[in-house]
């Protein structure tokens, strides 16, 4: 049919273009207009607004080829919820990051500070980042915060702020503004780990959890959900792989509609070493219900790394005599 078309539009064309030759050879002789109006112009002129013509025509021809055809529909927005801190790799990480899901498309960053206000640099870094954003804030309770010295893993970290996240979501995605603003994904994303863009693809059909390897966590190459026939029957992992959900935040996603449908899921700041994410998702989802992504739970598209932390005794030393980097250059 298309095919066809095409030849009824060049047979249209050719005729046209005879027609306007022959029109042309009738006038015989120069325009005594300006040397830019000389026959030749006005014919390639002509042609041109033929060619546009026959242009717009096949657009209009393709766009009604397939009306039983659906519009295309916009992907289901994915919120990425990252609970942040100030330190001195910062504003490398969320940049890092930030760069990242700009590949992604439809997607909304919900950064959340670990901070008693909104700082400038994350304020100032989202504003240029291109992203379409919320910038949250709350602060660990003291008593909660790790102090300098403490072991990482002696609390969990960003509890709270994945739980503001959580908030912002469900009062902004309430029921009565319609069926479309309940659809999407959550994904909590730490402000230092490494995000393939295939992640992303992988999580947007989510119906409720989905879940796939995460790389160099847990003290091992990887740790992943074992799947067999479809599903979920176990974890590799190894360190107590009776926890409810052995899983680390960087290996699962949530569907909006189940965020919204288990209004008292949220993390426990509580929770002992390991469970923190357990303590969400035995709130959403059962192990029976997860979804396998990445080929099956194959494929390690998000990596757990870990900055190191700056040294700065030259920095010191320098400003002990007064002669520091200069505090009004943002790092
Ligand atoms: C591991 C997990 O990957 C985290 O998802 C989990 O929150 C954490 O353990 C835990 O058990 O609490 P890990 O690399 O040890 O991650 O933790 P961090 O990357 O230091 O912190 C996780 C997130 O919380 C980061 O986005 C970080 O910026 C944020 N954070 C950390 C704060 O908001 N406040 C803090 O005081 C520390
Ligand atoms: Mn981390």
């Amino acid at each position: 049919m298309r095919l066809k078309l095409k030849t009824v539009f060049v047979l249209y064309f050719m005729v046209s273009l005879m027609g306007l030759v022959y029109a042309l050879m009738q006038l015989g002789q120069r325009c005594d207009c300006t040397e830019h109006d000389l026959p030749k112009d006005r014919t390639i002129s002509r042609l041109r607004g033929e060619l546009h013509r026959l242009e717009e025509q096949m657009k209009k021809v393709e766009a009604t080829k397939s009306p039983h055809q659906a519009p295309k529909s916009t992907p289901p927005t994915i919120f990425v919820i990252t609970p942040t801190y100030s330190r001195f790799v910062q504003k490398a990480e969320l940049t890092r990051l930030s760069q990242t899901f700009l590949h992604v498309p439809q997607l909304h960053w919900v950064l959340v500070e670990d901070s008693p206000h909104k700082t400038p640099l994350v304020a100032g870094l989202l504003a240029d980042s291109g992203l379409a954003y919320t910038h949250l804030h709350t602060a660990t309770p003291k008593e909660r915060k790790l102090q300098d010295g403490d072991p990482s893993w002696l609390k969990p970290r960003g509890a709270e702020q994945r739980n503001e996240g959580l908030r912002w979501l469900r009062e902004d995605r309430r029921a009565p503004q319609g069926a479309d603003s309940q659809q999407g994904v959550v994904y909590f994303a730490d402000d230092d780990n490494t995000y393939s863009i295939q992640l992303f693809q992988e999580m947007r059909g989510t119906q409720r959890v989905s879940v796939w390897p995460v790389g160099l966590v847990g003290g091992m190459r990887y740790e992943r959900p074992v799947v067999e026939g479809g599903k979920v029957v176990r974890f590799h992992t190894g360190w107590r792989p009776s926890r409810p959900f052995p899983l680390d935040m960087a290996g699962f996603a949530v569907s909006l509609k189940a965020v919204l449908a288990n209004q008292d899921a949220c993390f426990d700041g509580n929770a002992p070493m390991g469970f923190l994410e357990s303590s969400f998702l035995q709130g959403v989802v059962t192990m029976e219900e997860l979804e396998p992504r990445a080929d099956n739970c194959s494929k390690v598209l998000v990596w757990h790394t870990r900055t190191e932390k700056p040294k700065m005794k030259r920095e010191d030393a320098l400003q002990a005599q007064g002669l520091g980097s200069d505090n009004a250059v943002e790092v």
